[in-house]
């Protein structure tokens, strides 16, 4: 009896030392993780308060693991969140220090988002183009400084790349367009220079690409029209030059296409009129030519920002076939001749059309 009850005992013993081991976090995944966080320092949330004791897995907030091989799968921290915590403190996010190299211990890691908590500074660590199962990568809001990773173009399986609103300074790294996975690419708002890689067509996964506010230069690849799911292109304040490429109006599911505040001149290609692009803006560059008169009942506008260029000529006659034209904006070019009366610029005010050297009819002066 004594030893029935002594073995049953020991197997119990054994299950539950068995289901602890299997629930710790392997120690190797530990210690990078108690690395990262000892780089860190978060005052206002205590979100790093359950980072300690065995159970990384499911205890440790914002971590999580595979299911399987119970490595370290994502770390997930981001400044604004719905979280009890965030709501108990009444705040966002602030956190300082840098990221550490550690997480490149992470071997199995397949999404990093460490995201608006305004405060952490230091580089992007190179050694994360080793982390072979990255599928995510979220850095939006910090103020990261030095190169996106020359490397980046070895991370075969990704698919986010978000480190917009950085003080990311160097060029997008030649070898970014081997990102065969990517689908979102995110930059804007830091200090990129150089210019977009001729070949960046090759990203044929991508659907996003913002690049805006940053200090990109010369001429819009061709190869970005072969993108065949491309449905947002942001190149917005930037200093970009050359000519808009007619295949631009091509793509199929291009929706918007934000070129303003860059040095782009000659003529807007009439291929963008009569394309499935929905919010077009090209304000502030140097666009030259008359409107093309190509607006049809394909045309769609919620954003045709058209303003401060240099274009010249009427405002043509088949606008009044546009489906639809929202938000309108020929301001400050040097346009002329009667505005045509119709239905997509009854509700526009003469805020639309003014600074030109001789538009005329409603909603501005008589002709
Ligand atoms: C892109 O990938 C190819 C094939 O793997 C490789 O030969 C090439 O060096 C890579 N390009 C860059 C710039 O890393
Ligand atoms: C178009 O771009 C200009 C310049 O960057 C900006 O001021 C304007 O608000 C944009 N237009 C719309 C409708 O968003």
């Amino acid at each position: 009896m004594a030893s029935t009850f002594l073995y049953t005992l020991s197997a119990i013993a054994i299950l539950v030392s068995l289901t602890s081991v299997s629930n710790a976090c392997p120690p190797s995944d530990r210690a990078a993780l108690l690395a990262f966080k000892a780089a860190l320092h978060e005052p206002y949330l205590g979100i790093f308060n359950s980072w300690e004791g065995a159970e990384c897995c499911h205890k440790w907030y914002g971590v999580s693991c595979d299911p399987e091989t119970h490595r370290v799968a994502d770390i997930n921290l981001r400044g604004e969140s719905e979280d009890p915590l965030f709501q108990k403190a009444h705040r966002t996010g602030y956190m300082t220090g840098s990221i550490s190299p550690a997480i490149c211990q992470l071997t199995r890691i397949s999404s990093i988002t460490i995201a608006d908590w305004k405060g952490i500074s230091g580089p992007i660590p190179k050694c994360i183009t080793y982390l072979p199962f990255l599928r995510i990568i979220d850095l939006i809001g910090n103020q990261l400084t030095g190169e996106i990773p020359a490397d980046v173009g070895r991370l075969s399986r990704l698919t986010v790349l978000n480190v917009a609103d950085n003080h990311l300074s160097g060029t997008i790294p030649r070898s970014l367009t081997n990102l065969s996975s990517l689908m979102h690419l995110d930059i804007r708002g830091n200090q990129i220079s150089g210019t977009i890689p001729r070949n960046f067509g090759k990203l044929r996964m991508l659907s996003r690409a913002l690049l805006s506010k940053n200090k990109l230069t010369g001429a819009i690849p061709n190869s970005v029209s072969y993108i065949y799911r491309l449905s947002d292109l942001d190149l917005s304040l930037n200093q970009l030059s050359g000519p808009i490429p007619a295949s631009l109006g091509k793509m199929a599911v291009l929706a918007t296409l934000n070129l303003d505040g860059n040095q782009i001149s000659g003529p807007i290609p009439p291929t963008l009129i009569s394309s499935g692009i929905s919010t077009l803006n090209l304000s502030r560059n140097a666009i030259e030519g008359y409107i093309p008169d190509a607006f049809g009942p394909r045309s769609y506008f919620t954003v045709l920002d058209l303003s401060y260029n240099k274009l010249r000529g009427r405002l043509p006659k088949s606008t009044l076939s546009a489906a639809y034209i929202g938000h309108f904006d020929v301001s400050h070019n040097h346009l002329c001749g009667a505005i045509p009366a119709g239905s997509p610029f009854d509700h526009l005010e003469a805020s639309s059309f003014v600074y030109n050297d001789c538009l005329c009819g409603k909603p501005l002066k008589a002709c």
